[in-house]
């Protein structure tokens, strides 16, 4: 699928108006399902957004022979009936979170065979941190090539103390999932931070596992605990990326946007930095809006430097769009990219359309604001780009084409009708 964005480019007008609802968040959705093969009854989660990589894990589950069932928001998946533990390469090199799949199948079918996680080029995004738990929960890892075969002993995985090198993210969950089948207690030290951890941490001892400290840097977890839902829902928690994306473009284009379905605290960290910046805005329960914005300059609002960092830091997923938003301020500041490696492909494009951005070095870009931007042929390189491409466009002056919108699609549930809605001149050529 090779669908196309048309974008009408505002030339700076500040006219978008109505309510931008929030779906449920990629980053939580997919751990989820990934957790749902622990459980020995059926697992339901609701709230999910209609996006590809639901699509794909729920592809890759059913093609290990779990039973998975998709109605409007909510997924159902029975794990009972996997008969195999090999993911499917093709599949499981679309996108990084099939790796959150191999601890609950190394910790329950003992084994799991898995192709190097793909997902987005942003960095050579290794999988050693995954490996080292294994290990010490006593797994045996085979590396053939690009694929992995990990087994764990016929007695079961054992309970280890883990300390990452590295804040990650998956390799947290993933072994936080892996920990609740394993022989004894399981202590993660260095542990990820972000709120959609807790939140399954919470479900996860709702069903009968036995977590500590989720939500700190010190995580144990007691084992082996048999995990039901018993009919109750995962609830996916609102996409806090999606949502400060829509914050900003609503600081650059929107008059009264309101922003629902949301949590602001999760964000606290653009609102404050927006507020700082001369935004108007406005928290409100479970919303986040700006009013009165139409009559604002962008010029007048003030740049503002960032670091993007671990959770409550700076978001790297909204790093690409927050360099578009100091494009369009009084701006002369630096943006540190410190999570990722290659993070910075969109900086060309920008300055394409008449962006003042000098790269410094693989991790740093300095951006010179405001310049006005102007329409152009444009393909994301990965999913966050995307949107920062989708909201430039809108920006700019003139027509602008993306391309190759899949990698749009892959985080953001039918983005162009949401925004239409509030009327940014978007629309979706569809080439099946
Ligand atoms: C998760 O990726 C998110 N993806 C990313 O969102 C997000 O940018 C990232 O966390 C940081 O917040 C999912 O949850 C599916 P990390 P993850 O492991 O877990 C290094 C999006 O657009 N590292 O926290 O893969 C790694 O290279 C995506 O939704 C190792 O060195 O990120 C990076 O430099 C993009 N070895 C750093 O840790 C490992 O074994 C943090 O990465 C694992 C990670």
């Amino acid at each position: 699928m090779k669908d196309q964005f048309l974008v009408r480019g505002l030339a700076g007008r500040k006219i978008l108006r109505g309510e931008l609802p929030v779906r449920g968040a990629k980053n939580d959705v997919l751990k989820a399902m990934a957790a749902a093969i622990l459980f020995e009854d059926s697992l339901g989660i609701g709230n999910v957004p209609a996006i590809e990589d639901v699509g794909r894990t729920a592809e890759l589950l059913s093609g290990l022979g779990a039973s998975v069932e998709r109605r409007r928001r909510e997924v159902r998946i029975d794990a009972r009936g996997i008969s195999r533990t090999d993911l499917d390469p093709e599949i499981a090199t679309r996108l990084r979170a099939s790796i959150v799949l191999t601890g609950p199948l190394l910790a329950r079918f003992k084994s799991v065979a898995l192709p190097h996680p793909g997902g987005d080029v942003i960095g050579p995004r290794p999988i050693d941190l995954f490996l080292k738990g294994f290990r010490k929960m006593g797994a045996s890892v085979e590396a053939r090539g690009k694929r992995y075969a990990l087994a764990a002993p016929r007695s079961g995985l054992a309970a280890a103390d883990i300390f990452f090198e590295f804040v990650s993210v998956t390799a947290t969950e993933t072994l936080m999932l892996a920990a609740t089948a394993a022989r004894g207690r399981t202590t993660l030290r260095n542990a990820a931070l972000e709120p959609e951890i807790p939140h399954l941490a919470a479900f996860l001892n709702a069903s009968g596992a036995r977590i500590r400290g989720a939500g700190t840097s010190t995580i144990t977890i007691d084992g082996p605990t048999p995990l039901r839902s018993r009919g109750k829902i995962y609830r996916t928690l609102p996409d806090r990326i999606e949502a400060g994306s829509f914050l900003i473009l609503a600081a650059l284009a929107g008059d009264e946007i309101e922003i629902t379905r949301c949590n602001p605290e999760h964000i606290r960290i653009l609102v404050e930095l927006l507020a700082a910046s001369g935004v108007p805005l406005e928290i409100r329960p479970r919303a986040v809006a700006v009013v009165g914005n139409g009559r604002k300059r962008n010029a007048d609002f003030a740049g503002f430097n960032i670091r993007t960092h671990e959770y409550p830091g700076f978001p790297t997923d909204l790093q690409a769009i927050a360099a578009v938003y100091l494009t369009q301020v009084k701006s002369d500041n630096v943006i540190f990219e410190t999570i990722f490696e290659n993070r910075f492909a969109y900086a060309n494009d920008l300055v394409k359309m008449g962006a003042d951005i000098t790269v410094w070095d693989p991790q740093r870009i300095a951006v010179k604001g405001p310049t006005p931007l102007s329409g152009r042929e444009l393909e994301g390189p990965d999913i966050r780009a995307g949107l920062a491409y989708l909201v430039a466009a809108i920006v700019a002056d003139g027509p602008s084409v993306i391309n190759n919108v899949y990698h749009i699609d892959r985080g953001y549930e039918r983005i162009e009708e949401r925004l239409a809605a509030v009327g940014a001149p978007v629309i979706r050529v569809a080439h099946p």
